[in-house]
């Protein structure tokens, strides 16, 4: 595996690369970014990675500082998983000067869910992804649905202003007992981490309801978060919404995805089901 931290090292070596898949990512890998890497070998002749750790999606309180930074691991899974080359800038080879020029993705899909409670966060991610688009020039770019309102902006992003990228949104990874991997679950304490999979198992409620034909998606809402506090969680949101767009959905509308947000003692979990 090649490693650029400048951007006209990772440009020029990337003139002969072919197709080029580009995985973007903070670092602190684990199964399922490793798994973003294994799609990404189908659908192109060479494999990127990056680890940046944006700053310009964190807000401040949030876990920007102590971000788990795990560069030398990171390096030997990238290698194990047959990754051709890595993009690790430093923050002054991305952000020479502050950044002043945003992408800015539609107010009612960044203000709400993630959006509402991260205000800024989508704006932060649009950025960063489309500078990294920029400055790999990739024809292919793979995403989690792990984090699906952010898969949702990148690929509306593409759409919208005619990037010659194809998104790819690849499957979420989960722990046997269903947790879906994160960096943030490291934070988890021996007792919280047997709790951490009630958020999955409530949204796999919720989809059997509703496949069951359970059309009142108001109280499915209500009874999950009024669960989660009950186990001493604290839910920031739980919804059902269209695939689509996250709007809320009509009674006849098909293609639904159930997401929430909670947290666990210190640690912010999110989660999503389709349905
Ligand atoms: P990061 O949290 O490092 O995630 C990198 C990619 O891995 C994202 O596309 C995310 O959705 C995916 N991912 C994380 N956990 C996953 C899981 N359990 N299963 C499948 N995919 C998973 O998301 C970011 O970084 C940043 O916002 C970024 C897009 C790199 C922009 O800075």
């Amino acid at each position: 595996m090649k490693i650029h931290e400048t951007i006209t090292g990772l440009r020029s070596a990337l003139k002969d690369a072919g197709r080029v898949v580009l995985v973007p990512t903070m670092g602190n890998l684990h199964d399922g970014h490793i798994a973003l890497m294994r799609e990404a070998h189908k659908y192109g002749d060479t494999v990127l990675v990056s680890i940046f750790v944006n700053r310009l999606q964190f807000r401040p309180g949030e876990d920007f500082e102590k971000y788990p930074r795990t560069f030398t691991a990171d390096c030997e899974r990238l290698v194990a998983a047959g990754v051709d080359h890595l993009f690790c800038p430093v923050e002054s080879e991305m952000y020479p000067t502050p950044q002043r020029y945003y992408v800015e993705p539609p107010a009612e899909l960044i203000n709400i869910l993630e959006g509402e409670f991260r205000p800024g966060h989508f704006r932060g991610v649009a950025t960063v992804v489309q500078k990294l688009f920029n400055i790999a020039q990739p024809q292919v770019a793979v995403f989690g649905k792990k984090d699906y309102q952010q898969m949702l902006v990148l690929s509306n992003m593409a759409h919208d202003l005619a990037l010659p990228i194809e998104i790819i949104a690849a499957d979420t990874v989960r722990a046997e007992d269903g947790l879906a991997l994160s960096s943030r679950n490291g934070f988890l304490s021996p007792q919280e981490r047997p709790e951490a999979p009630r958020l999955h198992r409530l949204l796999e409620g919720m989809r059997n309801a509703i496949l069951a034909g359970e059309r009142d998606l108001a109280q499915l809402e209500r009874a999950a978060m009024a669960e989660l506090q009950a186990h001493g969680w604290k839910p920031d949101y739980i919804a059902v919404r269209k695939q689509s767009n996250l709007q809320r959905p009509s009674t006849d509308d098909a293609s639904l995805v159930a997401l929430g947000a909670a947290r666990l003692g210190a640690t912010r979990l999110i989660d999503n089901l389709e349905i």
